[in-house]
């Protein structure tokens, strides 16, 4: 920070966020080097910051609507809920620049600046990834904020996680419209645990039939991917099975994990089904699809519950189910 600019010379500091990812240093930063500075937040922020760091001068953007420093103005929008309660974006008519806060960010931590500077693959996926994982289940809120932008000339996008967008910035809105709207591709995502590789089998009987009608599937194991890769896979996709061993009674710990994981986020627009093996009296499966559910997604008829190894008819039946999934997707 010293290295731009002499922290004594700092009128204003805007929290757009209170989250500690946004605020851990705010309050040492103003109390040992910048302590003329007026910080502005939220009401929300304030109440937020304060109860992280105890008691500091904040003003309002209630009584500070913008700042005016001479050449720029800083407008504050509110977006409640556009990821906490607090959150707000920053406007600088003049240069076109919105600081947008979490909105439009990526986890990318690179010495490019800005998203003509960075591999586009990388890019995408993190831009992808963020959403997924982070912004998806506010969706209402981010539609509400990205709606508030319509009509306001915006050339730059500086979003408080990872590169800025300068170049091509439709591209961007437009995927965050689609992603809002809960757009999907003929894409399967299939994940799945295991212990004696029964349920691995069922998986890949099944991702088999799909990728014979030509139709693009992955295939997670939740032992060795993440829940969040998974979650950005399923962003786009069309449907989603999710596979378990019976584990005394339940389902195996991992995909409850998962379970769990999805749930929250509420992925949109998405088919899908329960899948397992087990021995004896079994559970895993009933509820894997009673989780599901939960998360919002239409459960179709699939029936593969499988005791110990599945039969050869059982495993042909997978690969069937997979063939109709393929086509179901592909309407
Ligand atoms: C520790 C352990 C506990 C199990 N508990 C149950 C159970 O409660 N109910 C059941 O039907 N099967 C149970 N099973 C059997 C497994 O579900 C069965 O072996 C299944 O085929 C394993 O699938 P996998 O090959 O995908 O791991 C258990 C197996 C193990 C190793």
């Amino acid at each position: 920070m010293k290295q731009l600019v002499d922290p004594k010379k700092i009128d204003y500091i805007i929290s757009n966020h209170a989250e500690p990812d946004h605020s851990g240093s705010l309050a040492k930063f103003h109390k040992e080097e910048a302590p003329q500075a007026e910080i502005i937040a939220t009401e929300r922020g304030q109440k937020i910051l304060e109860k992280y760091y105890g008691e500091m001068p904040i003003t309002t953007t209630k009584e500070m609507p913008e700042v005016k420093l001479g050449g720029k103005t800083l407008s504050f929008v509110a977006v409640p809920m556009a990821h906490w309660p607090d959150s707000m974006v920053s406007y600088i008519p003049e240069d076109k620049l919105l600081l947008s806060n979490d909105a439009f960010g990526q986890h990318i931590a690179s010495t490019a600046r800005f998203n003509d500077e960075i591999e586009q693959s990388l890019l995408w996926h993190e831009a992808e990834a963020y959403y997924a994982n982070i912004l998806m289940p506010l969706r209402s809120a981010v539609g509400r904020a990205v709606k508030a932008l319509d009509g306001v000339s915006i050339e730059v996008i500086a979003p408080s996680h990872g590169v800025i967008w300068r170049k091509d910035l439709g591209d961007i809105l437009t995927k965050y419209g689609q992603w809002i709207e809960g757009y999907t591709v003929p894409k399967v995502v299939i994940t799945y645990d295991t212990m004696w590789k029964s349920t691995k089998d069922i998986a890949y009987a099944m991702a088999e039939g799909i990728a014979s009608e030509g139709v693009k599937c992955r295939v997670y194991c939740l032992t060795g991917n993440h829940r969040s890769d998974v979650m950005t896979d399923i962003l786009e996709a069309k449907a989603v099975f999710v596979g378990s061993p019976t584990l005394n009674n339940h389902v195996y710990p991992s995909v409850a994990e998962f379970l769990a994981y999805m749930r929250g986020l509420k992925p949109m627009n998405k088919i899908g089904a329960g899948f397992g093996s087990y021995g004896w009296a079994g559970g895993a499966t009933r509820f894997i699809e009673e989780q599901m559910k939960l998360a919002g997604i239409e459960l179709i008829e699939a029936d593969l519950d499988f005791a110990y190894k599945p039969t050869e008819e059982e495993w042909q039946k997978a690969y069937d189910f997979g063939v109709m999934v393929a086509k179901k997707v592909k309407e």
